[in-house]
């Protein structure tokens, strides 16, 4: 019988700082009231305090997940990381979380698909653990953007916040549980409209190259909105067809947190109605690969998820990248 990769134990982390709308009004020419019609985003977490960062984050998630799992760290044999902010731009944060659980030796790197890097870090888990290469792997979503966006730019500042969640997944056999499908793409082209140009080798820091480009997100906001709506009906279509499944037979839809607006589209598209969505972005914005597994966990500790119950989680981001995972619970 088939391998299926299946959710052990799920953990989060969240920086202690809370910055709420109002308060990013008294800096930035902004007010509480746009950004919940425009994004449904009342206040995020960000990194304040000295110890606190990427790779601090995803290792209390993942510390909290291999609790939560019963499995021996020793037993695990591949690290991902998640993430497009990591401590350093290298090396990966999945060897900081290594080394800070004292996992012995596994395989680990980062995955680079922005807010879908968890979508993405689930599809090559499981790809690992179906062809029998590793039972137990560990899966971190981590972003810190709060340091990456402009803190003068309202159009994007204001959207995005700090968190990590992790799972810890193991090959099994006999069971209908796990990962039951994916389906991810991307399309280059639109690499420009959600970046970060200065820092890599097209524009090196302090290069004349980089002259009058910022070493910080820049955004397309609109064209990115566009993009987000018919990249997550498209994903969810695609994955429900290859499992043979429609819409009927999801349980719980738990999007990628980017944007209230975005979120209801594409629900509605889906005919998917409120009782089958979960949405926190309210509490935390945009935390890009934290959204998903923090949404997975919180979904779990309110009771919304239970085993058995088919998930359907989708992501979009910079890339640009999309995908769906379907998720026996
Ligand atoms: O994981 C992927 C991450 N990215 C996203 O998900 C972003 C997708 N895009 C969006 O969510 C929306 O495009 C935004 C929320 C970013 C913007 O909403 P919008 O309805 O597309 O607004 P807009 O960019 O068209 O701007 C409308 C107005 C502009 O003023 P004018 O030119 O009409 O006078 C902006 O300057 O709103 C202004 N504006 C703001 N006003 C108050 C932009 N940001 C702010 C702000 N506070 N924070």
């Amino acid at each position: 019988m088939k391998l299926r990769t299946v959710i052990k134990g799920i953990g989060h982390a969240l920086p202690e700082t809370v910055l709420t709308n109002d308060e990013i009004s008294q800096f930035l020419d902004t007010n509480d009231e746009w950004i919940v019609q425009r994004t449904g985003i009342k206040e995020r977490r960000v990194c304040k305090l000295p110890h606190e960062g990427t790779g601090f984050l995803a290792s209390v998630a993942a510390k909290e997940a291999i609790e939560r799992s019963g499995v021996d760290p020793e037993d695990i044999g591949l690290v991902l990381c998640a993430t497009v902010s990591g401590d350093y731009p290298w090396p990966a944060t999945a060897c900081n979380v290594q080394d800070a659980l004292g996992i012995p030796c596994p395989s680990a790197f980062d995955v680079s698909a922005a807010c879908a890097g968890f979508i993405y870090a689930m599809d090559v888990a499981a790809a690992i653990i179906e062809s029998g290469r590793v039972r137990h792997a560990l899966v971190v979503g981590v972003d810190c953007l709060s340091k990456q966006v402009d803190w003068t730019d309202r159009s994007t500042c204001v959207l995005f916040g700090d968190a990590a969640g992790a799972v810890v997944v193991e090959g099994q056999e006999n069971t209908d549980r796990g990962l039951i499908e994916t389906a991810t793409f991307s399309n280059g082209a639109g690499a420009l409209h959600i970046a970060i140009e200065v820092g890599g080798s097209k524009y090196p820091f302090g290069s004349p190259q980089a002259e009058g480009k910022k070493a910080c997100i820049t955004m397309n906001g609109r064209e990115v909105y566009r993009f987000a709506v018919k990249a997550m009906g498209d994903a969810c279509e695609r994955v429900l067809e290859k499992a043979g499944m429609t819409t009927d037979d999801v349980d719980l839809f738990v999007p990628h947190q980017a944007n209230l607006r975005i979120i209801e589209s594409a629900s509605e598209r889906l005919g998917l109605t409120e009782d089958r969505v979960f949405t926190n972005v309210q509490k935390y914005g945009n935390t890009s690969g934290g959204s998903v597994p923090l949404a997975l966990y919180e979904a779990e500790q309110e009771g919304r998820l239970e085993k058995g119950m088919n998930v359907m989680t989708v992501g979009f981001g910079a890339g640009l990248v999309w995908g769906a995972n379907l998720i026996k619970w």
